[in-house]
């Protein structure tokens, strides 16, 4: 997108409230498909990010731009100038540009610190008895399965797992059907599965919920600045998302969304001021009639001010632009992986399951020693994947990667089934 047409942009959207631009880092040339290596050098180069090693864990912490960065300690130093709150001129705005990004209304969104806290409030606030069950898959991340656990050992909710498939769509939610009951009060999953990098069928898997009055929630760390998201079309309940991943805003944020008419079945856990109103003491709290209910108490404007910056660097690349560029890189990876000798692409062949992520493993290898050897003798800083007795490393791609990069971690593996 040129300059001109993000200017029309933010002037007819919900950018236009938020703060101009910072000063540019080194400018966006204009996208040219005939030479688009060029124009992710010059996106890379609006990262501090450092050379060595070469970075491929956003799907553990995403790199912010510079931008971002200097809108955090712009804003932060603006607001030590005059000392004011200021919570609600700063945090409309920048509330009104995450829910159209998500696709959803400013009134079903709002700001936490990461996915965990939007995951937590679902399962700390639903109204779930002794016996009830809940869904969710067998590779969900802590911060996706602790919350749920919690409540297990709190008041007996049941937990029912399924394998994801790496191979069909209609696999997985055949999977979860086979585990629904009367007593399922709740379905989870995530929308890109953190070992494999797989792509749930999150619409499919929410019209098997609602069949059964299930509760549907997604966690969606892993999805959003990855991919584009629209919390309306994938048809679920609630979403929540860390902003330090895919998005590549500061650390500690998050957003959580809950559909308009959902509000009232999530009891919110932790309130205190912006959540309603308390009149007199003592009184009946009568809370704020949107998803800000959850976004309780004195918040770090600067964070979120910087997520809101985010937001705004996404729109400016092109979401579908960033999709195709990370997956395609990712595409490329397994692509030249996949005749080394002793090595298992765990991550989907299928281009619909496929995301920005590659997970594989080595014969007698352990992830651990994978990892640490890419990282020592290639520099590589990857992730080992040990969920469910995985012996696996994954790779992430992202705007800030190359072609090169690609190369690289092919080369490096090529050595690793010669050298270990
Ligand atoms: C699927 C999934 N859910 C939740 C999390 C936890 O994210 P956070 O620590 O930002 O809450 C992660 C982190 O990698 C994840 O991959």
């Amino acid at each position: 997108m040129g300059l001109g047409a993000l200017g029309a942009l933010a002037a007819a959207g919900p950018l236009s409230a938020l703060p101009a631009p910072v000063a540019p880092a080194p400018a966006l040339p204009a996208y040219d498909p005939a030479h688009p290596d060029e124009y992710w050098r010059a996106v890379r180069a609006q990262y501090p990010l450092r050379d060595d090693p070469l970075y491929l864990n956003t799907g553990g912490l995403g790199p912010t731009p510079q931008r971002v960065l200097d809108r955090v300690y712009g804003t932060m130093t603006e607001m030590q100038e005059h000392s004011e709150p200021e919570h609600e001129r700063r945090i409309k705005p920048a509330r009104r540009a995450l829910a159209s990004f998500l696709g959803a209304r400013p009134d079903e969104v709002c700001f936490t610190r990461n996915t965990t806290e939007g995951n937590s409030i679902v399962a700390a606030g639903l109204a779930l008895n002794p016996g009830d069950e809940v869904i969710f898959e067998t590779h969900a991340h802590p911060g996706g399965s602790y919350p749920w656990f919690n409540q297990v050992q709190r008041h007996g909710v049941v937990v029912k797992l399924f394998e994801p498939d790496v191979t069909s769509a209609e696999a997985n939610v055949a999977r979860i059907a086979a585990l629904i009951t009367p007593r399922t009060k709740v379905i989870q999953v995530s929308h890109i599965v953190c070992t494999t990098g797989l792509v749930l069928p999150v619409r499919a898997i929410a019209d098997l919920a609602h069949q059964h009055g299930a509760w549907f929630h997604v966690d969606g760390a892993q999805a959003v600045g990855m991919i584009p998201v629209d919390v309306g079309a994938l048809g679920c309940d609630s979403y929540a998302f860390s902003g330090h991943k895919w998005l590549g805003g500061p650390h500690e944020t998050g957003g959580f969304f809950i559909r308009r008419d959902r509000l009232e079945q999530v009891a919110p856990v932790e309130i205190g001021s912006y959540s309603g109103d308390l009149p007199f003491l003592p009184g009946v709290i009568k809370l704020e009639d949107s998803a800000v209910r959850h976004e309780y108490g004195t918040r770090n404007l600067g964070l979120i001010a910087g997520l809101a910056e985010a937001i705004r660097f996404q729109l400016e690349l092109g979401r579908d632009r960033i999709a195709a560029w990370s997956r395609g890189l990712a595409t490329g990876l397994a692509a030249g992986i996949e005749d080394i000798p002793g090595l298992t692409v765990l991550s989907p062949r299928d281009p619909v399951l496929r995301s920005a992520m590659v997970t594989f493993s080595l014969r007698h290898v352990t992830a651990g020693r994978l990892t640490r050897y890419l990282g020592k003798r290639h520099r590589l800083r990857t992730r080992p994947v040990t969920e469910q007795g995985l012996q696996a490393v994954r790779v992430s791609t992202h705007v800030f990667n190359s072609r090169a990069d690609c190369d690289r971690v092919i080369a490096a593996l090529r050595a690793a089934a010669h050298d270990l």
